[in-house]
């Protein structure tokens, strides 16, 4: 049962019902109308810009009737009726002051505890069933990767998995890429050696926002793939030095891959992203394709290089990292903008065949928000 108060300036209305109190203004409420003259009934559009809503606004009259919210607007003279369930969700009154770093949309950090709780899905079941397709988009959603097992064992066999939310990112690597690996004794050296943990492409603006790996053959042990939570490990940073946090989201490093005829990727977007309100954004860190940082201030720069050298010691902590081994037919997922990832040196002679791809975050989180809603539930 929701009660309604209208402030007397007719400016605010404080709703309150089911252990909760929460304000809106007028001008707010009136933006979020959801009736047929504010917004297209079948696909929930608006129809109407701000400069159609009068800068003055008032409301004149708040009722709850039969369950409902009327509100009468002025100078349009006109009531509108809400859903009070719908405003306590999209409630904006909250106290303030979140430390930079926090996780948005439900995001869990995690570290090497993880191991023995590797997020993952089966590959018929998460193609068949969306249930089973809901649960393995939610763990990409919460911690940033799953494993997918039991697929098939094809060329190609990598897009049935971007199939399962989005679509593949074409870059100038084109649709897919190899990643295969003779390894024998004699230039194991080479070949067999680990890479540091990276988030792929930094390089690109935008990055491409997840990456699918796919194991076709591997029969060289070790070689395992092993995964680190960015998220958790820009945390770790902060907790132990907010300066060193702090230098590394406020300034942007340059990334460049200039490694074929025709190609001179190039960004500057720091290796800390945070959001304008200090939520995490992204991650990114890659040795490899780090370009001349030339955007920190001279005075500030050996704090910077004390600060990145700290980040990638935190990456490489063993306490930090997930690995696993990826037989034919299986594959993990990476959130590219969060999740690190880095394949362990070899012990022993064989190959490795692995095809990867890119995709999108959008893609992962739009299917998990569709097989959410209750019409979908309705529907199982
Ligand atoms: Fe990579």
């Amino acid at each position: 049962m929701f009660q309604a108060n209208l402030s007397p300036d007719g400016d605010i209305v404080t709703l309150s019902g089911d252990g909760s109190t929460a304000r809106f203004h007028a001008i707010w409420l009136r933006d979020n109308a959801w009736d047929d003259a504010t917004r297209a009934p079948g696909n929930g559009q608006r129809l109407i810009a701000l400069r159609d809503i009068d800068a003055g606004i008032k409301i004149t009259e708040a009722r709850m009737t039969e369950g409902q919210l009327h509100l009468t607007f002025a100078p349009e003279n006109r009531s509108i009726a809400y859903d009070p369930a719908w405003l306590m969700a999209h409630s904006y009154d909250r106290a303030e002051g979140r430390a930079p770093g926090w996780l948005a949309d439900g995001a869990e950090a995690w570290d090497a505890s993880m191991m023995d709780n590797v997020p993952t899905g089966d590959f018929a079941a998460v193609q068949r069933n969306p249930s089973a397709r809901r649960d393995w988009l939610a763990q990409i959603a919460r911690y940033g990767f799953a494993k997918l097992e039991n697929g098939p064992v094809e060329d190609g066999a990598l897009f049935k998995v971007v199939d399962l939310f989005g679509h593949v990112r074409r870059t100038n690597y084109g649709a897919k890429f190899e990643v295969r690996t003779e390894v024998n004794p004699t230039n194991l050296a080479y070949t067999g050696l680990g890479l540091q943990a990276h988030t792929d492409n930094p390089y690109r603006d935008p990055v491409p926002t997840v990456q699918v790996l796919y194991c076709l053959e591997s029969t060289a042990a070790g070689g395992e793939n092993m995964v680190v939570d960015g998220f958790a490990s820009a945390r770790r940073l902060r907790d132990e030095s907010p300066e060193w946090f702090d230098v590394l989201s406020q300034h942007c490093a340059n990334f460049e891959y200039a490694g074929e005829a025709g190609v001179r990727l190039q960004s500057r977007r720091p290796m800390i992203e945070l959001d304008p309100d200090g939520a995490l954004r992204a991650v990114r860190f890659n040795n490899r394709s780090a370009a001349a940082i030339t955007d920190v201030p001279f005075d500030v720069m050996p704090t910077y290089y004390a600060a990145y050298r700290r980040l990638g010691e935190i990456i490489d902590d063993p306490a930090m990292e997930v690995s696993f081994r990826l037989n034919p037919g299986e594959s993990f997922l990476v959130d590219n903008t969060r999740v690190l990832h880095a394949r362990k040196g070899y012990s022993g002679a064989g190959t490795r065949w692995f095809q990867g791809c890119y995709a999108d975050m959008d893609g992962v989180r739009s299917t998990l928000a569709a097989l959410q809603s209750p019409q979908q539930e309705a529907a199982e």
